[in-house]
């Protein structure tokens, strides 16, 4: 969701104010992905090296988030979205972990749509500790060194029992991966968008799954053999 600060600052305004703009968007983008029946959709709402941005971005951001937890619950509640957060969470403030904790319980039955905040999170962060889970096993005893595949990989990463994405939408026109998801993103398509985060609106997003409509996913296959599953 990358762009509030730019957003901001053409317009002469603070980077928080961008944020909170961006918070409108990813309501919309929420209920659009409701609307339409997505079922999995994730948001990479801090990533673990934003720890490093002026603390005063940072509390503002952690604020935003409490804030959108705390007044999204309801919605959630009607429209049976579950919520699940991934990343290093220990590192979050005592009251967020607590805020989004109880969000994932009250929500954890809903079964219409997944929706999961990537806070805290950084990808080879959680492949290095899906390692040590892994090697502990071995250590253990309780699972053979030469089992270890990619299903078990991925049964030990934080978005286990979550399908790989489908779509990867990248806002205001960066070409980077940013340390996300960068296991599951195997063979995800990747549409970038010059448009702002703040921008990047219900209409924005069908365009952008429009687009993906138009994609042939091939998986390593030639596009004869796609044509031929008529995939
Ligand atoms: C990256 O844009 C965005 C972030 C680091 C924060 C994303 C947060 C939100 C969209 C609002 C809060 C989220 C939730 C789930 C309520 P940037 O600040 O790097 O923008 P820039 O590249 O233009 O500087």
């Amino acid at each position: 969701m990358d762009g509030n600060g730019r957003w901001a600052t053409s317009r002469g305004l603070r980077r928080i104010q961008g944020h909170r703009r961006g918070k409108d968007s990813v309501k919309e983008i929420v209920e659009t992905a409701r609307e339409i029946g997505i079922e999995y959709l994730t948001l990479y709402a801090f990533s673990s090296e934003n720890w490093e941005r002026p603390r005063r971005e940072v509390d503002a951001l952690m604020g935003l988030l409490r804030r959108y937890l705390k007044t999204e619950l309801n919605k959630m509640m009607r429209n049976e979205i579950r919520l699940r957060a991934i990343g290093n969470l220990r590192k979050l403030p005592r009251e967020v972990l607590s805020e989004l904790r109880s969000v994932e319980k009250a929500t954890r039955h809903n079964d219409k749509m997944t929706v999961q905040l990537a806070v805290s999170y950084g990808a080879r962060e959680e492949i290095a500790l899906a390692t040590r889970k892994i090697a502990r096993q071995v250590r253990d005893g309780l699972l053979d060194a030469g089992d270890v595949d990619e299903e078990v990989i991925g049964d030990n990463l934080m978005t286990a029992g979550i399908p790989d994405p489908d779509l990867l939408i990248r806002t205001s026109g960066e070409m980077r991966l940013s340390n996300f998801l960068l296991w599951q993103l195997a063979y995800t398509e990747i549409y970038v968008t010059d448009i702002l985060w703040p921008d990047f609106r219900r209409a924005e997003f069908l365009d952008a799954l429009e687009h993906y409509k138009t994609r042939q996913r091939r998986y390593g296959k030639t596009g004869e053999q796609f044509a031929q599953q008529g995939a």
